[in-house]
């Protein structure tokens, strides 16, 4: 009897414990996520952001065309809707702007080539040009310099002169001629550093009687208005720092609300922090335009010269985007369209290169299976590491480490190897190497980095980048200086 009411209470116990675990363990929304994506569900009607765009930054280390191909076959396989193409100076632009192209720019062939390799891979190819700041690549040949508002900082171009409206007017007709099916076109315009600091805009705005805002806006308007109804793009995209403290009333005023679609673009790990966007940016926008689109980051956003792919960085700066959404409900569900998940190559025209596409390629894959599924962190790990026939299957517990992505095949993933690997450990000594210790011979690195500059020449880069690849990272690791942080641990 005794033994019994033992064993019954033991019984009540486990049950009571069972219900309590059950109860308390929340229902596993990630584990059917995982399961949504290994059972091929198309997660276009379910995942956050309707549109997915992934950007292509051509202003450092251009790849070539075939890798190009490549490159979009994975995103195609990852359902990305659309590329938003950066050409920068490797557009062939010709005649008055021939100039701004770099010696070794795509060919019209390169570019109708690419743009075929999109729409066999169901890819909306979206052209890129800027058209108010970031024309680094055309002030700094002598032709055009004198359209810079400044002129040791050679960023914005002086709106105030119709050369300078005429320049970028002929880069959109010309962009326009290559991608003839194109609906949609970005018009940049972040970043102008210089407004109305130049004799011809400060004139105009004193004989208009206007501001700078008025000034700003009516610019972004105006390329806006020329896109649309003159180069026939449906829709006109910018990004959106350069109005996004303007009121109301100013935004209306101008009309941008009429001819373009904001991007309101942060790359920090967390942009729902207070005072990251402008306050009330949010209402500004719902109140005012029709609809907007957001932008994150998966590489080229961690350093002007990183060299690493840190991938738990750029996840957290997707997760963030998706706190966001639920920050602002009403505007992420009448008003967001869609996400541009963008790739720097380099914080501008003038700038070191950041990480390179194919070192950054598990970092867009994880992106891209958080913002179709939903995935937890460790999940969509797991999932990028399967999709990329990583060696490392077995998923070692806990560990998110870039060390563990090893033997994966995608275009690319030897470069991806010899720098995350080989490289990081070689710098790696050289920063945490003992001070009595000599640090890695030259030789050594010097041979990682011929093979990597070999590696990249063979089917990613043109030659001159690899060069400029191989030159940065020497210089790098030449700067490095061997600390012994081994000591501070110990201590
Ligand atoms: C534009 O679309 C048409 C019809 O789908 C197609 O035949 C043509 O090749 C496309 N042009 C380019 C440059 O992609
Ligand atoms: C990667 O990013 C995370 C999150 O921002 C940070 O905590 C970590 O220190 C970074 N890792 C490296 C190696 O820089
Ligand atoms: C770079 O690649 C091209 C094309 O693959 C090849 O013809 C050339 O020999 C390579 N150059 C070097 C220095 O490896």
């Amino acid at each position: 009897m005794h033994k019994m009411s033992k064993l019954c209470f033991l019984a009540l116990l486990s049950v009571t414990f069972m219900l309590i675990f059950v109860l308390t363990t929340p229902y596993s929304n990630d584990r059917s996520s995982y399961a949504a994506y290994e059972g091929g569900i198309d997660p276009r009607k379910t995942r956050q952001f309707k549109n997915i765009i992934v950007h292509l930054d051509l202003k450092g280390a251009p790849p070539r065309v075939e890798y190009l191909i490549e490159f979009f076959k994975l995103l195609s396989k990852h359902h990305v809707d659309g590329i938003l193409i950066e050409y920068e100076d490797m557009f062939p632009y010709s005649g008055d702007i021939e100039e701004i192209r770099r010696d070794l720019h795509y060919s019209e062939n390169d570019i109708r080539r690419i743009i075929q390799a999109a729409e066999v891979h169901n890819l909306e190819v979206i052209p890129l040009i800027q058209s108010f700041g970031h024309l680094e690549f055309v002030l700094k040949k002598s032709k055009f310099m004198g359209l810079s508002e400044d002129l040791i900082d050679l960023n914005t171009i002086c709106i105030s002169d119709s050369k300078s409206i005429d320049i970028v007017k002929q880069m959109i007709e010309q962009i326009r001629r290559l991608h003839p099916n194109s609906t949609r076109i970005h018009i940049g315009a972040d970043e102008a550093y210089h407004v109305a600091e130049d004799q011809r805009c400060i004139e105009r705005m004193e004989k208009e009687s206007i501001g700078k805002s008025d000034l700003k806006l009516e610019h972004i308007a105006k390329i806006g208005k020329f896109a649309r109804e003159n180069a026939g793009f449906e829709t006109v995209f910018a990004w959106n720092d350069m109005f996004d403290k303007e009121s109301e009333e100013t935004i209306r005023k101008s009309k941008i609300n009429k001819f373009i679609v904001p991007v309101v673009w942060g790359y920090r790990t967390d942009v729902t922090e207070n005072g990251y966007f402008p306050d009330g940016l949010f209402e500004r926008i719902f109140n005012v335009f029709d609809r907007f689109y957001v932008a994150s980051a998966f590489k080229g956003a961690d350093g002007a010269r990183q060299q690493f792919s840190n991938i738990s960085r750029y996840l957290e700066n997707q997760k963030s985007y998706v706190n966001l959404m639920d920050l602002h409900k009403n505007a992420a569900a009448q008003k967001v369209d869609g996400i541009f998940v963008t790739g720097w190559s380099r914080f501008n025209h003038f700038n070191a290169l950041c990480e390179l596409l194919p070192v950054a390629i598990p970092s867009l894959i994880v992106d891209l299976f958080y913002l179709n599924y939903q995935l937890t962190e460790k999940d969509a790990w797991r999932a990028m590491k399967s999709s990329l026939e990583c060696e490392n299957r077995r998923h070692l517990r806990g560990i998110l480490a870039e060390s563990t992505v090893h033997g994966c095949k995608f275009p690319g993933a030897d470069v991806f190897e010899i720098i995350m690997h080989d490289w990081k450990r070689a710098v790696d000594r050289r920063i945490f190497g003992k001070p009595d210790q000599q640090p890695s011979p030259d030789s050594e690195a010097i041979e990682i980095l011929k093979n990597l500059k070999k590696s990249l020449n063979q089917s990613i880069l043109y030659k001159t980048d690899a060069d400029e690849v191989f030159n940065q990272y020497l210089h790098d690791y030449h700067s490095l200086i061997a600390q012994n942080t081994r000591t501070e641990i110990t201590n």
